[in-house]
């Protein structure tokens, strides 16, 4: 990491271990709707402006490594499959036969050298151009060269591969900003997926994102392993452009060293802030990308409907080379679905709560204002003017955005 922003991190995290009163600089954070959590406009307009145009986490390069390498992503509401090509670039389609509809891969994996619909056979090369249908003498004055597979947008920044339906978007590096300088020490392209953990949750997926974007709840939620570890009253968070944000806690000074990964399932990129503190980033809108040295997840929540959700965790580590990955990244993995289960099983209260009517507002304290900032962020991706008064968040924290 930058060493006057770690110094800045390093700064922050020591201010705030030590103070009584309130941060330098703190404000009051304008509350949330609780509405927000639950209601169906808000749920309409995020589909619409949200999960269909933004950039969207999809992929690890490493999972479609060689050419032929296929996998379907069907998070933005419709069927999208990412391919790489025998050029070795990835693209992505709508995952949609030309002829009538049918899906061109039915698996959420594979390997191809064409891409062939299982309805009538046409079939598709790694370009997406469609290549041949049987009977082609029934199809009279086809036009050959117009019928290829969609594309969709789908651009990688060190390893992380991301889809958008906006054929406007932004270049992906642009979108994410700041996060590129700030990532860039983990080695995406280094890593490997280890796995995923996926659990439903009866919230809203704002519910889950937001959980994950303070440490507040720490003490309280996960008494018997985060709060034993981190020290929450250290905390240094950024609202970055675009919606993203960082957030680092020191870990314990009695706990340094405990969690570290043997020396085989170390990533020797990682510097010593990293192992000395939690630092996670949000990826706009809705992962938390919770980076380590050894195996770490990357938490993404997605929308079921709008009091449900899944929150799929997706785990990377070091490329371990041949064979099984290190035990201890399992062990790892097993570990976290403690906290998990404290998490998920706390949100799901929370859900029937704010959609009832206990509560109109969630007050937000200025260690948590990451959380405004997400909503806030979701907001502007909306469009402001786009939302019924009752439902948008203030833009009164807008300043607090670091500039570019
Ligand atoms: S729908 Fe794909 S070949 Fe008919
Ligand atoms: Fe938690």
């Amino acid at each position: 990491m930058d060493p006057v922003l770690e110094q800045r991190i390093r700064g922050e995290l020591e201010a705030n271990r030590r103070r009584r009163g309130p941060a330098a600089g703190a404000r009051p954070v304008p509350p949330i709707p609780a509405a927000r959590y639950g209601d169906p406009r808000l749920h309409a307009l995020e589909a619409a402006r949200v999960w269909r145009r933004c950039w969207l986490f999809a992929a690890h390069e490493s999972e479609v490594a060689t050419p032929g390498d296929y996998l379907t992503f069907d998070r933005t509401g419709a069927p999208i499959v990412i391919v790489r090509g025998a050029d070795g670039t990835l693209a992505a389609f709508y995952n949609s036969c030309r002829h009538r509809g049918a899906p061109v891969v039915r698996d959420r994996c594979g390997t191809a050298r064409r891409l062939t619909c299982a309805y009538h056979s046409w079939s598709y090369d790694l370009a997406g151009r469609l290549r041949g249908l049987p009977d082609a003498r029934e199809f009279v004055d086809l036009d050959r060269a117009s019928l290829g597979l969609v594309p969709v947008r789908c651009e990688s920044w060190e390893g992380w591969v991301f889809v958008s339906e906006d054929r406007d978007a932004p270049p992906l590096t642009e979108f994410l900003g700041p996060l590129c300088d700030q990532m860039i020490e983990v080695g995406g392209p280094s890593l490997r997926k280890l796995g995923t953990q996926s659990y439903r949750v009866d919230a809203n997926w704002k519910v889950v994102v937001d959980a994950f974007l303070e440490v507040y709840h720490i003490r309280t939620v996960h008494p018997d392993n985060a709060a034993l570890l981190y020290d929450d009253s250290t905390v240094s968070v950024a609202m970055l452009r675009n919606g993203h944000s960082r957030l680092s806690v020191a870990v314990r000074p009695e706990m340094l060293g405990v969690m570290d990964p043997s020396p085989e399932a170390d990533n020797p990129r990682v510097g010593r802030l990293w192992r000395e503190t939690s630092t996670s980033f949000g990826w706009f809108p809705n992962v938390v990308a919770a980076l380590d040295t050894g195996a770490f997840p990357l938490l993404c929540a997605w929308p079921i409907d709008e009091r449900t959700s899944e929150l799929e965790l997706q785990w990377f580590a070091p490329d371990w080379g041949g064979g099984a990955p290190p035990e201890e990244h399992r062990v790892r993995m097993s570990l976290f679905e403690t906290v998990m289960a404290q998490d998920t099983a706390n949100l799901a209260a929370i859900q029937r709560s704010v959609a009832a009517r206990g509560v109109d507002e969630l007050r937000i304290g200025w260690h948590e204002r990451l959380i405004h900032h997400f909503h806030r962020s979701l907001d502007r991706a909306i469009g402001a003017d786009r939302l019924p008064d009752d439902l948008a968040v203030s833009d009164a924290l807008d300043d607090l955005v670091e500039p570019a």
